[in-house]
Order: C-alpha cells, then sequence, then structure tokens
C-alpha cells in the first residue's frame, strides 16, 4: 500500500499540492489549451479529474468511451501537472436508473429519489455497485500506466445526498448486516430491547429498516440502522479500492470525505484506516462570522481519522459557494488564510471545487479558481498568489502536528446522543466539542481528536464532551488513563448507555461514576431560554443552561455549585484526586466565560502554555529535521508573536518576533526548537 500520492515510477508529489476539480467535457477543446496555460501561470500541481464523467465514459450500458479522457491526461501529463483520477462512480448516468429502476434510493417516508440531480442510487445496490466496478475496471486497466496519474478517487463525497436509504434492497442488506452482527434473532431482540412496545420479532424476514412510523422508532434500530448505512458506503468504498490496488498496484486510493459540522452520516474515523490517503472536503458556514474556528477543528478531526498522518485538502472554495441560504464571498486575504489552516494542521495539499467556473449546471454560481470574470479579477490574483506562498512553504510537507490535549470524538456517541424521545431537544452532540474546542483554539492549544479506545498516553490533558454511548473499553481506557496521572474533563451526558443504548444502572453516568466520585439521579434539563447561576471555584459568577443534574459527589470535591433555578446548592462541577491523576466532572452548560474559564484552569493545572491574542492562530507543524510555526492573523490588526527563525512567505529573518499584518500570514521555519 502508498501512503501518499506518487507517480508509477516512484516519486512523491512535491510540496504542498495546489489544485483542485477539473471538468474539461464541460467545454469545447481549445478552452483545454488556455486551462493548462492558465493552470502553469497559477502553481497548479494536481488536477482531479472525471468526478462526473460516467455518462460520458460510458454513454450506453457496456460502451465505454474514454479516448477524450486519455487527450486530457495526455495534456495534463505534457504541462507538469499531475492527476489523481476519479472513478466517475458519484453519479451514475440516466440509462442505469432507466434499466434498473430498484438502483434508485428511498427516504423514509417511501419517496423515491429521482436522477436529475445527482448521486441518485442506493448504496446497498448490487446492480449499482455491479456497473459502478465494471467502470472501474475499465478505467483502472486503461490509465493504470499512465504518467500522470499520482492518485485514484473513488466516487465523490460518499453518502453525499443518498446516505440513508431505506428500500426493500436496503432492507436485505440490512438484515444480512444484523445477521453479520447478531448471529441469532434471540440476541437481536435482546439489543434493541424488543420486549418493549410489543416489537419481538419471530423471523429475520420481519426486520426492517427504520421507517417512517406513527411515533418513535426502536431507538437501537435506528443506531444499528446508522452503523449499516455508514458501512454501506463503506464497502462501496473498499470494492472500488480493493479493484484498484489490483488492477493499479502501487497507485494511492483515496475518497474524499466531508468532515464538517452539518454532515453526520458517515463514521469517519472506522473509514480513516481503509484509505491510503485521507482526503477531506471542507465549506464554511457563511452565517458564522467564525468559521474559521470551525475550519480549524474539521482540520483536526481529519488529521485525527488519518492518525495524524499528512492528508489532502481535496475541495474547498476561492470564495463564495452556490448552495447555502446567503453565499457569501471571502474577504480579501482568506483565500490564503483557510489554505493555511488546514495546512498548519496537518493537510500537505490546497485543491478546490473547482478550476474552472461553469457556464451550466446547477453551480454556476459556485467560485473557482478562474472566475467567470476571467484572470483580471481579484480573486485570480489571490490564486496566483497563493500558488506563489504554496511554493514557498513546500519544505513542510510531510511534517506533522501532535496536540498537547486529546478530544475524545466517537460517532456512535454522536448518532446515540441525538437520538429522538432524550430528556431535552437542546442537547446536540458537537455543542461542547464546538464549545471546549472554542475556549482551546482561543488559548492556542493544539487539539488532536482521538477515539475512545485509542492510546492516552502522552497527553497532559483529555476532554471527553457528550460521550453518551460509552462502552466498556473507553471506560476502562479513560479510567486507565487518569490512574496512570491523567487529567480528565467528562461532561454531563457522558457514559449514560452502552453500545446498544442500554442505561447503564445504578446512577448515573454508569460507566464513569466510580472514576468521577459522583452519581447522578434524576437529570433536570432546563426550560427554553431559563438560565442558571454557578458560584464557587472557576465557573464562580457564570452562568449555565439547557442541562442540570441531581448529582451526588460521593468520593469528588465540590468545585463548583448551582446558586439558583431548582437545583440550588448542587454540585455542579466536580473534581477527583486518583493518585497524580484528577478526574473532573462538569454537570451542566456553561456559558463561554464559564467553558473559558474551566479549559483555561485545566491547561494551567497540567502545565499546557496558552496565550491571549485573540483571533490569532497559531500551530507547529514538527519533522525530524525543523519545525515550522504558522501564525494565521484573522484580526484586522497586525499582531506580533514570539518566534526565532525565518518566515518562509515573506523569506524575511525573525529574530525574536515575527510581526503579521491584518489579516495575513506567516510560516517560520524556527530556529532552536
Ligand atoms: C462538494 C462536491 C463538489 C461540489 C462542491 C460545491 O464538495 O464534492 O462536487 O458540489 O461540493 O461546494
Amino acid at each position: 500500500m502508498t501512503a501518499w500520492p506518487v507517480h508509477p515510477d516512484g516519486t512523491r508529489l512535491p510540496g504542498v499540492a495546489y489544485g483542485g476539480d477539473y471538468n474539461p467535457e464541460q467545454w469545447p477543446r481549445e478552452v483545454w489549451d488556455e486551462d493548462v496555460r492558465l493552470m502553469r501561470e497559477a502553481g497548479v500541481t494536481v488536477a482531479t479529474v472525471g468526478v462526473f464523467s460516467w455518462a460520458l465514459l460510458e454513454p450506453a450500458e457496456g460502451h465505454f468511451e474514454l479516448d477524450w479522457l486519455a487527450d486530457v491526461l495526455d495534456l495534463l501529463h505534457a504541462n507538469g501537472i499531475a492527476v489523481d483520477l476519479a472513478t466517475g462512480t458519484a453519479s451514475p448516468p440516466p440509462w442505469l436508473s432507466h434499466h434498473y429502476p430498484e438502483t434508485l434510493p428511498r427516504q423514509a417516508d417511501g419517496t423515491v429519489l429521482w436522477p436529475g440531480g445527482r448521486q441518485a442510487w442506493c448504496p446497498s445496490s448490487p446492480v449499482y455497485r455491479e456497473r459502478s466496478l465494471a467502470l472501474v475496471s475499465a478505467l483502472a486497466e486503461r490509465f493504470h500506466g499512465h504518467p500522470a496519474l499520482v492518485m485514484w478517487h473513488v466516487s465523490n463525497e460518499l453518502g453525499g445526498h443518498n446516505s440513508r436509504c431505506y428500500c426493500d434492497v436496503t432492507a436485505q442488506a440490512f438484515r444480512g448486516w444484523l445477521r453479520q452482527r447478531y448471529g441469532d434473532l434471540d440476541v437481536l431482540n435482546e439489543a434493541w430491547g424488543t420486549a418493549f412496545w410489543s416489537q419481538r420479532y419471530g423471523d429475520w424476514d420481519h426486520v426492517l429498516p427504520p421507517r417512517s412510523a406513527p411515533t418513535f422508532p426502536n431507538p437501537t434500530q435506528q443506531l444499528d440502522f446508522a452503523r449499516f448505512g455508514s458501512d454501506a458506503l463503506l464497502e462501496c468504498f473498499v470494492a472500488e479500492r480493493d479493484l484498484l490496488h489490483r488492477i493499479s498496484p502501487g497507485v494511492p486510493v483515496t475518497t474524499n470525505f466531508m468532515i464538517m459540522s452539518h454532515v453526520r452520516d458517515m463514521d469517519y474515523l472506522r473509514w480513516g484506516p481503509e484509505l491510503d490517503v485521507v482526503s477531506q472536503d471542507h465549506y464554511l458556514e457563511a452565517h458564522d462570522p467564525d468559521a474559521h474556528v470551525e475550519l480549524a477543528w474539521s482540520a483536526d478531526l481529519t488529521r485525527g481519522t488519518a492518525d495524524g498522518r499528512p492528508w489532502f485538502l481535496m475541495e474547498h472554495s476561492t470564495s463564495a459557494v452556490n448552495w447555502q441560504p446567503r453565499n457569501v464571498p471571502k474577504a480579501p486575504g482568506q483565500l490564503a488564510r483557510n489554505s493555511l489552516a488546514h495546512v498548519a494542521r496537518g493537510s500537505d495539499a490546497v485543491c478546490f471545487f473547482q478550476w474552472r467556473a461553469s457556464r451550466a449546471g446547477a453551480e454556476k454560481f459556485h467560485s473557482a479558481l478562474l472566475p467567470h470574470g476571467g484572470t483580471d479579477t481579484r480573486v485570480w490574483r489571490e490564486v496566483v498568489e497563493l500558488g506563489r506562498t504554496l511554493r514557498a512553504i513546500g519544505e513542510v510537507a510531510g511534517t506533522t502536528v501532535r496536540g498537547d490535549v486529546a478530544v475524545v470524538v466517537d460517532w456512535d456517541a454522536r448518532w446515540a446522543a441525538e437520538l429522538d424521545s432524550h430528556p431535552t431537544q437542546d442537547l446536540t452532540y458537537l455543542d461542547r466539542h464546538h464549545a471546549l474546542y472554542r475556549a482551546l483554539w482561543d488559548a492556542g492549544v493544539t487539539v488532536d481528536m482521538v477515539r475512545p479506545d485509542d492510546d492516552l498516553d502522552g497527553y497532559r490533558l483529555v476532554l471527553v464532551p457528550t460521550l453518551y454511548l460509552t462502552t466498556d473499553a473507553a471506560a476502562t481506557n479513560l479510567a486507565g488513563y487518569v490512574e496512570a496521572g491523567g487529567t480528565a474533563l467528562v461532561t454531563y451526558w457522558s457514559g449514560i448507555v452502552d453500545g446498544h443504548d442500554h442505561v447503564r444502572l445504578g446512577g448515573y453516568p454508569g460507566a464513569f461514576r466510580e472514576l468521577l466520585g459522583i452519581t447522578t439521579e434524576e437529570f433536570f434539563p432546563l426550560r427554553e431560554g431559563q438560565e442558571v447561576r454557578l458560584s464557587g471555584g472557576v465557573l464562580d459568577g457564570t452562568t449555565a443552561d439547557v442541562w442540570t443534574e441531581l448529582l451526588h459527589a460521593t468520593s469528588a470535591e465540590v468545585v463548583s455549585s448551582y446558586d439558583d433555578g431548582p437545583l440550588a446548592g448542587v454540585p455542579a462541577l466536580t473534581r477527583r484526586r486518583v493518585g497524580d491523576g484528577t478526574a473532573w466532572y462538569l454537570a451542566t452548560r456553561t456559558d463561554p466565560a464559564g467553558t473559558t474559564a474551566l479549559v483555561r484552569q485545566l491547561c494551567a493545572d497540567v502545565g499546557i502554555a496558552t496565550h491571549d491574542l485573540p483571533g490569532v492562530e497559531v500551530v507547529r507543524r514538527s519533522g525530524e529535521t525543523a519545525s515550522y510555526l504558522f501564525v494565521l492573523n484573522h484580526t484586522d490588526a497586525a499582531v506580533e508573536v514570539p518566534v526565532r527563525g525565518t518566515d518562509l512567505v515573506t523569506d524575511r529573518a525573525c529574530p525574536g518576533t515575527v510581526k503579521v499584518a491584518a489579516g495575513g500570514v506567516a510560516v517560520v521555519r524556527e530556529e532552536g526548537h
């Protein structure tokens, strides 16, 4: 297996790869020559080709027309541009669903999702899988030895629009998945708690996806369907990958993730190890003025799915997108800041959707490297400038990022925490993740995202937000970390259920009660808009909302308590010393001031340095021989950050500090670090 985009001759794609999706089939042949000329001008090194080309590559079933794609690859190669070749399976041609209507996906209420957009296929469809593999096979046979090829790009954003299908074909596949998981129907009945509401199954054929029902469908059935749905898409990837490894050995295979807060159907932490190179697409939420913090969170989580290895930013946008309610363009300089923020957090590529803005189709108002207005545009000038910057910092490629703090992330916990029929609808899985992350980002502390049973050794601080579903292995892992001297913070709605979404009995949070030295007898979610005041310790004078609980400190000390509200006097924040380690429990949804105070206290306790540079992002990448400090100034005033070395962006010496202009960037090769 190959771990980074390489030519078949074994040479690695040099420096930080730069480029984007290239869709020449939307343009007449003469435009292609201008494309490659301008790609060279911008310093583009890689193009992703063929993402939505199935209908042109196989205009009729079994009839392949690949010559035009060969011309594209030849042209790119002749101009020194490497190719990340897509398998084209993301969007089938109209003939597929015409001949095989059973390949179309259905929603939970039975509504068919028709062709005419994209991704109208059921992930469990054997017909889809057979036809898609036939295309992959034809492409791989033809292009495996092409000198431009550096990576295979399976499908595109698997599950973007068709992540959950509820059709009869899926029902059968779901049963197969359940049989593998449980073996015996009685075991499934036990796991799903079907003694409740007369749901007991006597025959496998009676088991269905959780389709629209008169009221709450069985929660474990919903959870298993989420797991199955993610696995079904992963299977599509693995089938293509295995075929590519066989026909095109030595060329790495990827598929582009969508690690963004609003995407929740794919368990990328499970997918990551299956990819030769983790690649990722990220788009800013235009309504969020601090979207660069969500970007950083997403980039750190992407690095987590890649187990810390460098990853590949496959797509982001040069400016506005077209699919949000209000598509706000990027401010001057933001393109470079966003791009370098991904690089700072481990990406060795800066790629975009797409090279040339389309004239027709649903994405014609999406920004591109080459806008409708051509080269005399602000975006094009920033694109050329970015190409120059990426060449200047090329030596950072291959270095890695190591955080001081680990945050435990788990998609089973996300799916389960957000099921219906819970104590409050106001609680979402990522809410505390983002709140804690924001406080750490503000403090200049870099975070690694880890799985619940990953090795926590070496982290001075571990945060466990909203780990509602906790396996025994995860509970043991965290306890072992604290017993060995670590410091952990667990937030509310953690440790409540086991892997089947069954409550852990004897007082909440069953999985962590002993470690934390507390027990909760009843949840007290607050009314909409209701706030409570906190007093004592680090949370003194702050407020909280959404969630409180009737908690007793058994062997923990009480740090802060509620001052008013339904639980006045009850502990809200506790701490238990365990040998040299410490286990904190936060039982309520603190306001930003409380969260910040707590996070800074925890960092101070364990000796993690924090900074007071609001809006300034500082991250280090390190290699065997050098380290690089990225400084991204998201504010509208110049800042000065202590560092000694050379700023690769400006090629200026930094004798003790680097001065970064408002909205600017610096990448300092450090001396003596
Ligand atoms: C995704 C897709 C692209 C394009 C962009 C638009 O990332 O992969 O094909 O639709 O979104 O933002």
